[in-house]
């Protein structure tokens, strides 16, 4: 198998007939080292595992076992096209854990953005565990690392946690697309049919909501994030700065402040919408969004969200703010 470096000659995937040549090879030596075996996957839905998802089905089809852990912290949408996506149109072999109470019940008034990333990330091991020891015959681990990964963090891919596996769980890894940076896997998995809005997606953390939902997580204020984070996305779509803008989301804090509709005073909770650019996330500054725009999507955020009477805008570039608010 491929060493983690990048050989020299190895030429940059930009194009469709670039990728299909990269997914023939792929698919030879995945169907090599795998042999009639089974391989497990933890299947998020991001980018690098539905890439190396289609990667594998096309290779070994029901050899592969991928498991969706639902926690709660996926924005709207996302439980339901992994399952449409693999197990509708790819008959892919899934297993679509329903974990968010768990997720929930663990989490429960922790407020430190630490620990909130920690539980989040031992949960899902646990999870994750548990779903493998019920597989009988699994001898592979597929995992999505990708060059940034291996160059960034001695290849760990810490979102997807299941470097922590123990011991006895201690599968051969299979890593397809370990050599490939973020733009190449885009190509190879718009070549494998995947849709674009999987493809081309925006960055998303691996705590998920988890880390927007800010301070201990609630379910009201949880459903306020997911709420306008789909109407934001909605929006932007709509106006032509989806694939534009680098990063945009929507945060609910812990307080609530003062506010009228109908007549009637309110108590509830503001929405902060984030949109950022940036090339490699160590700086980022803050996008020009038309503020006919920005009113637009707070009417429909103060109308249609619950629990919210306020939509604030974040003008921070990162130094001295952070992309995220957690
Ligand atoms: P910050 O907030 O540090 O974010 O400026 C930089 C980029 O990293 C993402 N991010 C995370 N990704 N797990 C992840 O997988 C995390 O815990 C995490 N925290 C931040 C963030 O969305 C941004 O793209």
């Amino acid at each position: 198998m491929q060493g983690n470096v990048r050989p020299e000659t190895m030429e940059r995937i930009t194009t469709p007939a670039l990728a299909e040549a990269f997914i023939d090879q792929q698919v030879r030596e995945l169907r090599a080292q795998i042999g009639d075996k089974k391989v497990l996957l933890a299947l998020s839905g991001g980018v690098d595992s539905s890439v190396v998802a289609a990667l594998l089905i096309k290779a070994v089809g029901q050899q592969l076992v991928c498991v969706h852990v639902n926690h709660g912290l996926l924005r709207k949408g996302e439980p339901e096209q992994v399952i449409e996506v693999f197990r509708n149109q790819m008959n892919a072999n899934l297993v679509y854990v329903d974990a968010v109470d768990r997720f929930l019940d663990k989490l429960a008034g922790v407020a430190d953005p630490e620990r909130k990333r920690k539980i989040i990330g031992a949960e899902f091991i646990r999870v994750f565990e548990e779903e493998a020891r019920k597989q009988d015959g699994i001898e592979f681990l597929a995992q999505g690392t990708i060059y940034p990964d291996i160059l960034e963090s001695d290849g760990v891919k810490a979102h997807h946690n299941v470097g922590g596996l123990p011991e006895d769980l201690k599968f051969e890894l299979v890593e397809p697309v370990k050599l490939l940076f973020k733009d190449e896997v885009r190509v190879v998995g718009k070549a494998l049919g995947l849709p674009d809005n999987m493809v081309f997606r925006q960055p998303f953390p691996g705590p998920g909501l988890g880390v927007r939902c800010l301070g201990a997580i609630t379910r009201d204020r949880l459903e306020a994030v997911r709420e306008s984070d789909a109407i934001l996305r909605e929006e932007f779509a709509k106006n032509g700065l989806e694939g534009k803008v680098w990063q945009y989301f929507t945060a609910v804090p812990d307080f609530r402040s003062v506010g009228v509709k109908d007549g009637k005073r309110t108590f509830a909770y503001p929405v902060i919408i984030r949109a950022v650019n940036t090339t490699d996330a160590m700086t980022a500054t803050v996008e020009d969004v038309p503020f006919e725009l920005l009113q637009h999507i707070t009417k429909r955020i103060t109308s249609e969200v619950e629990n919210v009477n306020r939509v604030l805008y974040d003008l921070t570039p990162k130094p001295c703010a952070t992309i995220e608010w957690e």
